[in-house]
């Protein structure tokens, strides 16, 4: 379990906001002020802003992710786009996110599907998982997670599954201002590796990045970033704010560089 340091990533979910150019020039101007390389930063626009932000943020070290992916590769699937479709376009995929469970009915075993298509062409799944209000209330969030996880991870662990992200959603803290105390994240944190390795995804159990997502803002960040089982942030509406990027980063960058160093000075 005391392997690697894991990474601390900070990945802006713009859902379906910005055009191709008001993306590329909202990438530019957050870019400009998230220079914090010991941090993984990720941007996912929607599709049609992928290639502009792409460009716009070369040569910066931020990477570009797509904010979903279809299971299948090619085929009669009108207005989707696949994993192969991705290459050169995003390095990461966000799969399952509660808006998506909600509006195109994805269910647990279609979103496992998505997430073997990424993994297969090199892009690293952010798979969002997360509970009702009334499932936390009847004290279920744990178990309704788990089976969420089993749902999509049933199969056999991939050689890759190393690039797996999860992002512990609470969808009553989506968009509603409302964040879930970091005390819970950080159980929720736990009880998804022992989810994984229950399922046999041992890899993935012991270094899986484990994501806090749910009106996180540049003045709650470090509630999740004082837990050691938070890995950081999946960042919805205060992703298109400057300023909120700017502080959730560099908050990020406390905690990147603090790990770095503990790990440092028990290697030395
Ligand atoms: P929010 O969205 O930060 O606006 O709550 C988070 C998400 O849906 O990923």
């Amino acid at each position: 379990m005391m392997g690697a340091v894991r990474p601390v990533i900070v990945a802006a979910n713009w859902k379906m906001h910005t055009t191709a150019a008001e993306a590329a020039a909202l990438a530019g101007a957050i870019a400009a002020v998230i220079d914090e390389p010991a941090v993984t930063r990720v941007i996912c626009p929607p599709y049609v802003g992928l290639a502009a932000v792409r460009d716009a943020l070369a040569g910066t070290g931020i990477e570009v992710g797509a904010q979903n992916v279809h299971h299948e590769l090619a085929g009669p699937f009108t207005g989707e786009v696949s994993a192969p479709m991705l290459q050169g376009l995003a390095s990461w995929v966000i799969c399952g996110h509660s808006e998506r469970r909600r509006d195109a009915g994805e269910t647990d075993a279609l979103i496992g599907r998505k997430v073997g298509r990424a993994l297969e062409h090199g892009l690293r799944p952010i798979l969002a998982v997360g509970e009702q209000l009334a499932d936390r209330q009847a004290g279920r969030a744990e178990e309704v997670v788990a089976a969420q996880l089993a749902g999509a991870l049933g199969g056999p662990e991939p050689a890759v599954a190393e690039s797996l992200v999860i992002a512990y959603e609470p969808v009553w803290a989506i968009g509603t201002g409302r964040n879930a105390h970091g005390a819970d994240a950080a159980a929720m944190a736990g009880s998804i590796r022992r989810a994984l390795a229950r399922l046999g995804w041992r890899d993935a159990a012991e270094r899986v990045p484990v994501l806090y997502g749910g009106s996180v803002t540049a003045a709650n960040i470090g509630e999740f970033l004082a837990e050691p089982s938070i890995d950081g942030a999946l960042v919805g509406g205060a992703s298109l704010k400057i300023d909120e990027m700017a502080g959730i980063v560099a908050r990020a960058a406390l905690t990147a560089r603090a790990r770095a160093g503990v790990q440092g000075g028990s290697n030395g």
